[in-house]
């Protein structure tokens, strides 16, 4: 066809430039890309001519340079924004070796600005003041809402008076645990406005992981609702705060306020438990203040918010991210990898709980202007159609979501989505996960008509924005793939030495350089962020991702090298599950692997030894799992307990994990070396009661 003519031969004068660009070395377009064998898909010409970024060679341009003059390329960008004051001489200032010294990664510092200025003021300012900010569809159907960004930018603004007459001053921290609602995005930017450093917390944890967060970051008050609809449930927020606020007093920290929303279509005032002095319902101060609210001038290098993750080990971390350089870099990854045009209605299905609301539901999406959708429900609820009624109802334009989503839909019959238009697509995008090339069809072929390209972008809530992702109408697609770098990005592939491996190859994935929308430490504790990510291969960012890079370039993410599972693209820390577990008075010792699930991509499989003389029993696995779901939260429940008399451990005592997860994936022909066991017999009894347990 005309179109796979064109982009080969644009793509054949590709090697010239791209032999000095490290990500880039591997690509031998032209030739190689025209072969049969590949499963590309192309953009058409109608889409590319219209994208921003319309051909590999612009891509090109762009790209080297973006890392050849990084200072340039983002000042460059950066001044779009609004500035109070300009940033000082250096543009960046960086140290990712920890072999020189601490780690810094410093953007526009010196730079004096406000996000929620950017994102609001500016906007309505251009003339967008009419311009409907977030559309807002309720868990049932008929129940929603709207904000211009004008009205947004009110009803921003007398949170924020009301925030600063309780006290809040910059600096400070605030927890947010409300669902998607408007007024989670509207909490956000009214902290943002203020300086105060907002702390969402996924309102699916629990009650002692709310604490947790409570007791690390010292917050001034906590901003909540009584209870919220989904799907076919009612969850009472109110009653897990309520239960986090006593476990973190008993912890030494209190809060003095507690804002409650009053989520009218889930729970009435009345039957909310009350604590006077401390609650206080959202509806009966905040409407009262004063709807314009000067803005506190930050700079680029001051904290705007926290969010706690989970890593390899140990307690969740609270990944800590600035103004300046993450404001710049969720405006551009979203505008670029979206193709975003004005006329756009974009919907992205992640919860402002994860790093995904936070940069392409809340910042990167305002500061472009754009009208974003926030919904309420469960995209099954109140059948598989929902998405898709939602797509025709606000004729959305961009659609973003991830791989689990997909595959639960694909189970079910594709009359669920036939039944609707969705021709106002022409964007999709997939994130937190790896999409296996079975489920990219059916959202191409399916979803979007075979009309779409899908942004497949590739990131972390510790890289604030997309690292590596498709730009739509750029390049040809492979389903599966990420493609290539975003602009500034440079990624490389290093081996278990830590030496950066070129052409076709397979390893660890690693960044070199600093870009703007990098997290800058882990809240208090800098030495695990040097530890955890600058360490293990010295002069790099280590993304604790394995990667492989194809013949032609394209980087194909294989998932987590480390203890991390992730689950319907929610990341959990093994050693949090286990320290669940063992916490269980009948449980002597856990150890919890990943395991292929067909919907969610990794399940659960914990491995649990038993106190002495304790008999397995269906009640006793669902007390274990029930204690899980308590401590963190119901999607890190395990899917399933294996009973283990004894845990396969070498003679200094260390876990074999990898023997563990032969066993749980059943590939026993693949177990390996086990005579370095202190006892090679576990696994055989491990073996034999796997088959009934
Ligand atoms: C981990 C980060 C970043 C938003 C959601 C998750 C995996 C994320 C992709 C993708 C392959 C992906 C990685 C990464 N991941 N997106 N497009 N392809 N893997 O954020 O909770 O910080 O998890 O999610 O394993 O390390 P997160």
């Amino acid at each position: 066809t005309s179109n796979r003519l064109r982009h080969v031969e644009s793509m054949a004068i590709f090697p010239s430039g791209a032999g000095k660009i490290p990500a880039l070395n591997a690509v031998i377009l032209g030739e190689a890309l025209a072969s049969e064998e590949d499963d590309l898909v192309f953009p058409s010409d109608e889409f590319s001519q219209q994208a921003l970024v319309p051909s590999p060679q612009k891509y090109l341009e762009i790209y080297k340079r973006s890392v050849e003059d990084p200072a340039g390329f983002w000042s460059d960008i950066a001044s779009e924004f609004y500035w109070k004051k300009k940033w000082g001489d250096k543009v960046y200032d960086d140290n990712f070796d920890v072999r020189k010294g601490a780690i810094k990664i410093e953007w526009f510092k010196g730079g004096i600005t406000n996000i929620c200025y950017n994102c609001l003021d500016r906007n309505v300012e251009a003339g967008l003041g009419d311009k409907v900010a977030m559309y807002w569809e309720g868990n049932e159907l008929n129940v929603d809402g709207k904000l211009t960004y004008s009205e947004l930018l009110q009803k921003v603004c007398q949170l924020a008076n009301y925030l600063k007459d309780i006290g809040v001053k910059k600096g400070d921290a605030v927890i947010v645990y409300l669902p998607m609602l408007m007024e989670l995005p509207m909490t956000m930017l009214a902290c943002a406005r203020i300086g105060a450093v907002h702390s969402v917390v996924f309102a699916g944890f629990s009650a002692e992981s709310l604490a947790q967060r409570i007791v690390d970051c010292k917050p001034k008050v906590v901003i909540t609702c009584n209870a919220v609809n989904r799907g076919s449930k009612v969850i009472y927020l109110k009653d897990i705060v309520d239960t986090a606020l006593v476990e973190s007093a008993k912890n030494g920290v209190s809060v003095d306020v507690c804002l409650t929303y009053e989520n009218k279509s889930a729970m009435s005032r009345e039957n909310t438990k009350w604590q006077e002095g401390r609650d206080i319902w959202w509806q009966d101060v905040v409407p009262n203040y004063p709807s314009t609210c000067a803005v506190e001038w930050v700079d680029a290098e001051d904290p705007l918010f926290l969010l706690y993750t989970s890593g390899s080990t140990g307690k969740p971390k609270g990944v800590l991210h600035t103004t300046g350089g993450y404001m710049v870099y969720t405006a551009t990854t979203f505008k670029y990898a979206f193709d975003y045009k004005s006329s756009d209605i974009y919907w992205c299905t992640a919860d402002c709980g994860w790093i995904t609301g936070h940069s392409y539901v809340t910042y990167g999406p305002m500061l472009n202007g754009a009208s974003v959708l926030v919904f309420e429900g469960a995209p099954n609820y109140p059948d598989s159609g929902r998405c898709w009624d939602i797509v025709d109802k606000y004729k959305v334009t961009i659609f973003y979501t991830a791989p689990t989503l997909v595959r639960s839909l694909m189970r079910e019959s594709e009359e669920y989505v036939k039944k609707y238009s969705r021709k106002s697509l022409r964007v999709l995008g997939s994130v937190g996960e790896p999409i296996n090339p079975s489920a990219w069809r059916w959202f191409y072929n399916v979803v979007g008509d075979s009309r779409c390209p899908i942004s497949d972008t590739w990131w972390q809530t510790e890289t604030g924005g997309f690292l590596i992702t498709p730009l739509p109408g750029a390049w040809p697609q492979k389903p599966g793939s990420a493609t290539f770098p975003f602009f500034g990005v440079q990624p490389v592939i290093v081996d278990e030495k830590g030496d950066e491996i070129e052409g076709e190859c397979s390893g660890y994935l690693c960044i070199k350089g600093s870009w703007p929308g990098a997290f800058r430490t882990l809240y208090g504790d800098h030495e695990r962020y040097e530890t955890t990510y600058f360490k293990p291969f010295a002069g790099y960012y280590f993304s604790g991702d394995g990667c492989s890079r194809d013949k032609d370039g394209y980087h194909w993410l294989t998932g987590r090298v480390d203890d991390v599972i992730n689950v319907s693209g929610h990341r959990i820390g093994t050693a949090e599950v286990e320290s669940a577990l063992v916490s269980h008075p009948k449980c002597a010792e856990a150890a919890v692997v990943g395991v292929e699930h067909e919907v969610k991509g990794q399940g659960i499989y914990a491995f649990v030894t038993l106190v002495e003389g304790e008999p397995y029993s269906e009640e006793l696995r669902k007390s274990l799992i029930l204690t899980v779901r308590k401590q963190i939260g119901a999607f890190a429940a395990p899917d399933k307990i294996h009973w283990a008399p004894g845990l396969p451990k070498t003679r200094s005592g260390k876990i074999m994990r990898r023997i563990l997860r032969k066993i749980a994936a059943r590939q026993l022909d693949e177990l390996g070396d086990t005579s370095t066991l202190a006892d090679p017999s576990v696994v055989e009894q491990l073996i034999a009661l796997g088959e009934d347990s």
